[in-house]
């Protein structure tokens, strides 16, 4: 027997205080023409201290959970998708699913960098296309402000704290999840890493004093790689799906960069009003960036049901993926 998974429910939740370019200008050698010209980034949300991924993460997901009207108790299992989990262990996914009251849910933590969502989409709809659970949570949940250097001005200015979520459930045929596209290059590790903190360098005087346990980026790598995968994914997954450019209604691509950004939305001829960026107010939100965008289009109206919808992102690891899905 064999379901369709599609999304029923979307959440996100983000941090109240604002960090703009301006308070970069006093922190870093920076400034806000630089920061706008280079990345379309204005200013970015960031979690108080104290608060930590799970605490958005619950949020985002009971939200998710509220918009389809679907008890915590119904949920079969949580995915988080993280690389700031609460702690090394347990899971941040056994956190969030205890503080929902999702009492009959299995939990489990995916680590895939920004491309996470991706990831946590095509596992938890493959579980219930298969007809091993009815609903499952995928929530992406990211405190970059934790690993991101304050001194270090070519990240600093990039990242912000949020988490988005998707309640995925059985869909009607011809509605949900259409077609995935996974990739990983682990010889590109390098390029995207936090070095300190894991079992290859553990935590240690000398790690902090050498600032290791902090994100680690080649942004021009990075930039290279983004461009070539956010189009190959999105050209695999559309032909997977059966489907041309021209069927994309919204595009919800990973908010890291507004000129990669731009180069996708060019390469696929899609009007501005197709893509939706929210870069500009939330800056790189990791994992989260693209749930949380597609909660403003559905919350919005921008994004309707019957639409089809592409997401497609790119991360460490190195990472990417595409999912086309028709709401
Ligand atoms: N303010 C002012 N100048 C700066 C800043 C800053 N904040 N940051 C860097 N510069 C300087 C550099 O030092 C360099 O100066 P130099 O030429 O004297 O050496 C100059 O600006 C140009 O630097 P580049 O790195 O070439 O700038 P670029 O145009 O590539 O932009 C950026 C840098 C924004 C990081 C870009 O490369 C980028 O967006 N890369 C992709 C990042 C990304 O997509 N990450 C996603 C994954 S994140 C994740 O998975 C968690």
């Amino acid at each position: 027997m064999s379901y369709h998974a599609g999304i029923v429910g979307t959440g996100s939740a983000l941090p109240t205080r604002i960090l703009t370019n301006a308070d970069f200008e006093k922190m870093v050698d920076t400034n806000d023409e630089w920061i706008v010209s280079r990345t379309g980034i204005r200013e970015r949300r960031i979690a108080e201290e104290g608060e930590a991924t799970s605490d958005y993460a619950t949020a985002a997901c009971q939200n998710a959970l509220d918009a389809a009207g679907v008890a915590a108790e119904d949920v079969d299992l949580v995915i988080c998708a993280t690389v700031t989990p609460d702690m090394m262990f347990p899971a941040t996914a056994c956190l969030i699913q205890d503080r929902l009251g999702a009492t009959h849910a299995a939990a489990f933590d995916l680590s895939a960098a920004c491309s996470g969502f991706m990831y946590g989409v095509t596992v938890g709809s493959g579980l219930i296309e298969s007809g091993v659970y009815k609903n499952v949570l995928v929530v992406a949940g990211d405190l970059l402000s934790r690993i991101t250097d304050y001194e270090d001005r070519s990240t600093c200015v990039l990242f912000g704290d949020g988490a988005g979520a998707v309640l995925l459930s059985r869909v009607e045929e011809g509605r949900g999840v259409l077609a995935s596209d996974l990739g990983s290059d682990g010889s590109g590790a390098k390029y995207l890493l936090q070095p300190a903190g894991g079992s290859r360098m553990p935590a240690s005087v000398e790690s902090v004093e050498q600032r290791q346990h902090y994100l680690k980026m080649e942004g021009r790598e990075t930039f290279k790689f983004a461009v070539k995968a956010m189009a190959s994914s999105t050209e695999r997954v559309l032909e997977q799906a059966g489907l041309t450019k021209q069927d994309i209604d919204v595009l919800v691509p990973h908010q890291a960069n507004i000129r990669i950004i731009e180069a996708a939305r060019t390469r696929f001829g899609l009007d501005e009003d197709k893509v939706v960026v929210t870069i500009h107010k939330y800056g790189n939100t990791s994992a989260s960036s693209i749930p949380i965008a597609l909660d403003e289009a559905v919350r919005s109206g921008r994004a309707k049901p019957g639409d089809v919808i592409v997401m497609v992102g790119f991360g460490g690891g190195l990472t990417w993926g595409a999912l086309a899905v028709r709401l």
